[in-house]
């Protein structure tokens, strides 16, 4: 306490300078060397502010204006400085005689700034660099890299003039057929974690906010307004929440959007023990809860904006609900007190952003520096599934481009998370600027596309998109003619194959979709027959949204690259790893099963979920497989995989050794860690980077456990041939620790723990080094009954999968 009190004398000496600045919406500078400008100091000035709001003032607070002036009639948002034409939706200020709130501006997404490009009337132009999709980013296991790029993201938030970026998605990739999964980082919650608030970090360096999304539980698209997950506990937290929770941890980000879904029967945002207890009392959120648009049957459900704002979900984006609010106060549901908390809440990140500063926005961020950086993120995190001496193709060699995607190029999925980008580098433009390609082919697939084409509107605001059927090679005369031209004058065939997905719908288990078309079976067929028949290699390469089968046709590939979604220069990035200009060094961050049968989650009660209401769409998704979600499923139940979580091949090897734990403080408790160090040797030719993970085998006192848990990983610089480099992991206990439902508590188990220092999921040839915990270890201690399951449901009944 005797701590406490100092502090608090500064903050109030510093609310009683800084309110008199209210009233321009300026901080006055002459006081900095006294105060320290962290979450307390704001919140002070915000409750300052709100007493001096009326109840209407502050329903304008807690519920947005609309969007983009689009969605209700008397939307404009209250003391908008200047707008942003794209911005999804807003935050509203005040402007009376006491205080000048400026409105704050919000805007997508995970894979880059999304507002529009051109403005009406307006002769400037706005492109916003596309970055690598975020699972692209999160391949590259390279937490420096993901930071430089959201510095790079923040800065053209903040030179376009918007307060908050809503990203990063740090949903779990729990089943490969979500159509969102493009927008998410892993199937791991550390990884999710770890890059989650390496973006954070990155974006909120230049002072605007940044919005971890969609908390929690939205792994699906099917319904997704009223889909209700149905899981234990311990499934959600160790699986669901975690990764949320790092990036809490670690990055303290300015808000969180809560998710569409409910969760055991009740919407997210309208659960207190998750917005509340687990979030703000747990883990030590300080920011805004948002909810995500229209969430929580807004639209359908008078009291939904009133019940989200008693659970502690502060604002309702778009908005448009400030009738139902008051309308709710008057029947006694809502009370004043919480209405005024979560103004504070919102207020007092509001308070550091560019709008309430006055920042005199450049519409001119360095996109041209952004571009060399969003190049070297995609090509880092590009995974070279397959390489049986197909790469890197040498100078000189020339290439014959298959498949329509080398010009149906998709620089990223659709819905919000895509991007108005200046431009899109196609597969076949970037292969041509790189090698000498065979025209005629190009040629060729260029008016197949123009031809055969279909174009589907834009979703959620963003462009038009098209998908195009394969062209077959047999009883295609055209094609076969230049294949049979291009297989004696051209050195290695490329094939690109393409999948498109987004926001708003789930993916299928479907030729076309998961599974390769007819069209493109013999396509690969017919090149790799003919290309192999003169001993010449076949290269494959993925531009896809996520995993697809590859376990049908693989072995007629003598390379896969699974390049993913590289965002506007996706075709340069490609041919930067198919030239060798680019050593791969990205590794799986979701593993891609034998088949789409393996998957833990794949019987439709899993995925898309239960009908139970025989109205055609599913309503209850039961998360059957528990904590074995991914590689720790795969592992636990010795699953052969088509590539392992983790997995990633380079144009050099790397040997491992010298692996060694070299401090265990775990007998201090929570607050202990273990450390391991390892030497990684570039033991081939050429100078590549690796990622190395650390898995962890624990004993199992009263908790099963999967058989190996990710627990810490890191990545080396560029070596050169021959050259080492030692890597340090820490672990400490609370990410060690499993939850324990029956006492509602993380713990630490006591016995041998066998730590794998290794290149991917797969640990079989790797020896391990052990630590010892003494006596059980309790970390932190939870909300009893948080995220109970329906009264009635039995737990055996839910997960079915167990060890
Ligand atoms: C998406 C969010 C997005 C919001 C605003 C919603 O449909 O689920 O991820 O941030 O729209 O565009």
């Amino acid at each position: 306490m005797s701590n406490f009190k100092p502090q608090l004398k500064i903050v109030t000496m510093a609310v009683a300078v800084a309110i008199s600045a209210l009233m321009t919406g300026c901080n006055d500078n002459s006081s900095e060397h006294a105060v320290v400008k962290d979450d307390a100091y704001y919140k002070s000035l915000a409750e300052q502010m709100v007493a001096q709001m009326s109840i209407s003032e502050k329903l304008d607070i807690v519920s947005g204006p609309g969007m983009d002036f689009t969605t209700f009639a008397n939307n404009t948002p209250i003391n908008l400085l200047s707008d942003a034409s794209g911005v999804a939706g807003y935050i509203n200020g005040v402007k009376n005689d006491k205080l000048d709130i400026p409105a704050a501006k919000l805007a997508d997404g995970p894979a880059g700034l999304r507002i529009n490009g051109t403005r009406d009337g307006d002769s400037g132009t706005y492109y916003a660099t596309a970055w690598p999709i975020g699972s692209l980013l999160a391949s590259t296991w390279n937490t420096d890299l993901v930071q430089q790029v959201g510095k790079a993201t923040g800065e053209e938030v903040k030179e376009y003039g918007v307060d908050l970026l809503l990203a990063p998605g740090m949903n779990i990739q729990r089943n490969p057929l979500n159509g969102r999964n493009f927008e998410y980082y892993s199937e791991d919650p550390l990884v999710t974690g770890k890059i989650g608030a390496a973006m954070v970090e990155g974006v909120e360096s230049n002072g605007v906010g940044s919005t971890i999304k969609h908390f929690f539980g939205n792994n699906s698209e099917t319904n997704r307004n009223y889909i209700n997950d149905i899981g234990e506990p311990r499934t959600f937290r160790e699986i669901y929440l975690r990764g949320f929770q790092i990036a809490v941890d670690e990055a303290q980000p300015w808000a969180v959007m809560t998710s569409y879904n409910k969760v055991n029967g009740t919407y997210v945002n309208q659960r207190k023990d998750a917005v509340t207890h687990i979030l703000r009392d747990e883990w030590g959120f300080n920011g805004l809860v948002m909810s995500d648009w229209f969430a929580g049957n807004v639209m359908g459900d008078a009291n939904s904006a009133a019940a989200q704002m008693n659970a502690g979900n502060d604002l309702i984006e778009p908005g448009g609900q400030k009738t139902n609010l008051q309308a709710s106060i008057d029947a006694g549901s809502l009370t004043e007190g919480q209405v005024t908390q979560n103004a504070v809440h919102i207020l007092t990140q509001v308070q550091k952003s560019p709008s309430y500063n006055h920042y005199a926005f450049s519409n001119n961020p360095d996109l041209n520096a952004h571009a060399v950086l969003a190049r070297q993120a995609a090509t880092e995190g590009m995974v070279l599934l397959k390489n049986n001496a197909a790469l890197p193709i040498a100078n000189g060699k020339t290439l014959a481009t298959f498949g329509v995607n080398q010009v149906n190029t998709y620089k990223g999925g659709t819905g919000s998370g895509d991007v108005h980008a200046a431009y899109t580098v196609s597969i076949a433009k970037g292969l041509a600027n790189r090698f000498t390609v065979n025209s005629d082919l190009q040629d060729y697939y260029s008016t197949y596309f123009a031809t055969n084409k279909v174009e589907h509107a834009g979703s959620f605001g963003g462009a038009s998109t098209y998908s195009c059927d394969e062209a077959t090679v047999t009883n295609n005369s055209d094609l076969s003619t230049l294949l049979t031209t291009a297989v004696q004058t051209n050195d290695t065939a490329v094939i690109s194959i393409g999948r498109q997905a987004g926001e708003g719908a789930d993916r299928t288990n479907a030729k076309g979709d998961y599974l390769l078309s007819d069209q493109e079976v013999d396509m690969i067929t017919s090149v790799a027959d003919a290309f192999h028949a003169q001993g010449k290699k076949v290269v494959v390469v993925l531009n896809v949204n996520g995993v697809i089968d590859t376990s049908a046709w693989g072995d007629k590939a003598d390379a896969i690259l699974l390049a993913y979604m590289g965002g506007q220069d996706t075709g340069n990035e490609v041919a930067d790893i198919l030239s060798g200009d680019v050593n791969p060094s990205g590794k799986l961050a979701q593993t891609f099963p034998g088949s789409y049968a393996d998957v833990p989650s794949s019987s439709s009660r899993a995925f898309p979920g239960v009908d139970t209401n025989s109205d055609g769409t599913p309503d209850d998704v039961y998360y059957n497989e528990g904590i074995y979600v991914g590689y720790r499923y795969y592992s636990t139940f010795d699953k052969t995989v088509s590539y392992p979580f983790g997995f990633g091949l380079s144009y050099t090897t790397f040997g491992y050794s010298d692996a060694a734990v070299t401090a265990n403080t775990l007998s201090k408790g929570a607050q202990g860690s273990v450390t391991l160090t390892a030497t990684i040797t570039n033991t081939g030719s050429v100078a590549g980077k690796e990622a190395a993970q650390v898995y962890v085998s624990a004993p199992e006192v009263k908790l099963k456990k999967p058989a190996i848990e990710l627990k810490a990983f890191a990545k080396t610089s560029k070596l050169d041939a021959g050259a080492t480099e030692k890597l340090t992991f820490n672990i400490p206990a609370k990410i060690l620790a499993s939850f324990d439902p029956s006492s509602n508590e993380w713990i630490v188990e006591p016995g041998t723990y066998k730590a794998y220092v290794s290149a991917s999921s797969n640990v079989t040839d790797v020896t391990p080094v052990t630590f010892t915990v003494d006596k059980e270890i309790v970390v932190s201690h939870t909300t009893a009954g948080a995220l109970a399951l329906p009264e009635g449901v039995d737990a055996a009944t839910v997960t079915t999968i167990t060890k």
